[in-house]
């Protein structure tokens, strides 16, 4: 059947959803898919109902297009899609409600403050300790993120953060090393694959470095041991499957340098398939390639 490779869209990270975008549609061509390239930024729902795709794959990131807003316009269309249902998507797509998920479920994640214009950023400061992170709850690859170190740049960050989000998230900071899972299938049958290692020059894991330079280094299968490895892939797949995510999704982890401890940080529920992404690096590290996990991920869409 016809199928739609959705990206673009209108989030901040557009630009990055046009590379995963072009990559996807190029890998399911070239595996005979009648794949076409659709987006949603630039034209409307109607056009997109009028296309007649059987099913489509999503590549957006962001809001409005991973946030369950998309998701839940082609369930009205009936067109099923790759990925996360809206409930998951939605819950994913904030860092806060997904952190509330997670404790709930007595997973660990950084300790947290949500933050508004009203907000004591001294006691803050002094509640999380110092340096902290500071985000806008609904932004994807690193866009509006500051470490601060000083009580002194905390409003900076802060104005950062809220210019972009209409809640600010202030979480602790975990001193460690920086992973990520992948996670395919669903409920009983999600199962990560390999865990990626970053390791990002001065451990400044941001736009430039995920996108554009090659000094960040990657590393799958990490070099972690057997009870490590075991622990983090099973709290990743918990994290993923609390959220009811379906489909793939990435959950990005911290490991604590003082006692080996994971700490959850996010899920993607629409990770990145650029040249530098790392779901595609985590397949490719089990014999699965680009292309090869390009159908896959196609094969799962579903209402
Ligand atoms: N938000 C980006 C696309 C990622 O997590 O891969
Ligand atoms: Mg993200």
């Amino acid at each position: 059947g016809k199928v739609g490779v959705l990206f673009g869209g209108r989030s901040a990270e557009r630009d990055v959803s046009i590379m995963s975008g072009t990559g996807v549609l190029q890998a399911l061509q070239s595996q005979g898919v009648d794949a076409h390239a659709f987006d949603p930024g630039q034209r409307s729902l109607a056009e997109l109902a009028a296309e007649q795709f059987d099913r489509v794959f999503i590549a957006l990131h962001g809001r409005f297009g991973e946030d369950g807003s998309m998701q839940g316009a082609l369930e009205q269309l009936g067109i099923p899609y790759t990925g996360s249902g809206v409930m998951a998507c939605a819950v994913g797509m904030d860092k806060i409600y997904t952190k509330i998920v997670w404790l709930m479920h007595g997973l660990p994640t950084p300790r947290y403050a949500v933050l508004d214009a009203n907000s004591d950023l001294d006691q803050v400061a002094a509640d999380l300790g110092l340096p902290l992170i500071v985000k806008p709850p609904h932004e994807g690859s690193t866009i509006g993120i500051t470490k601060v170190s000083a009580a002194a740049d905390f409003k900076a960050a802060y104005d950062i953060a809220a210019a972009l989000d209409d809640s600010v998230l202030a979480e602790e900071f975990v001193t460690g090393r920086e992973f990520t899972v992948a996670v395919l299938g669903q409920g009983a049958t999600a199962r990560a694959l390999p865990i990626v290692e970053i390791v990002a020059p001065e451990g400044n894991y941001d736009y430039q470095n995920k996108y554009f330079t090659d000094d960040t280094k990657y590393y799958c299968p990490a070099a972690l041991d057997e009870a490590t490895t075991a622990e983090m892939q099973r709290i990743a797949v918990e994290a993923y499957r609390v959220l009811g995510c379906e489909g793939w999704g990435r959950v990005d982890v911290l490991l604590r340098e003082r006692d080996n401890k994971p700490f959850l940080l996010e899920v993607n529920t629409s990770p990145g398939m650029t040249t530098h992404s790392l779901v595609p690096m985590a397949a490719r590290a089990t014999g699965i390639s680009y292309e090869q996990l390009c159908v896959e991920i196609l094969r799962s869409a579903r209402l």
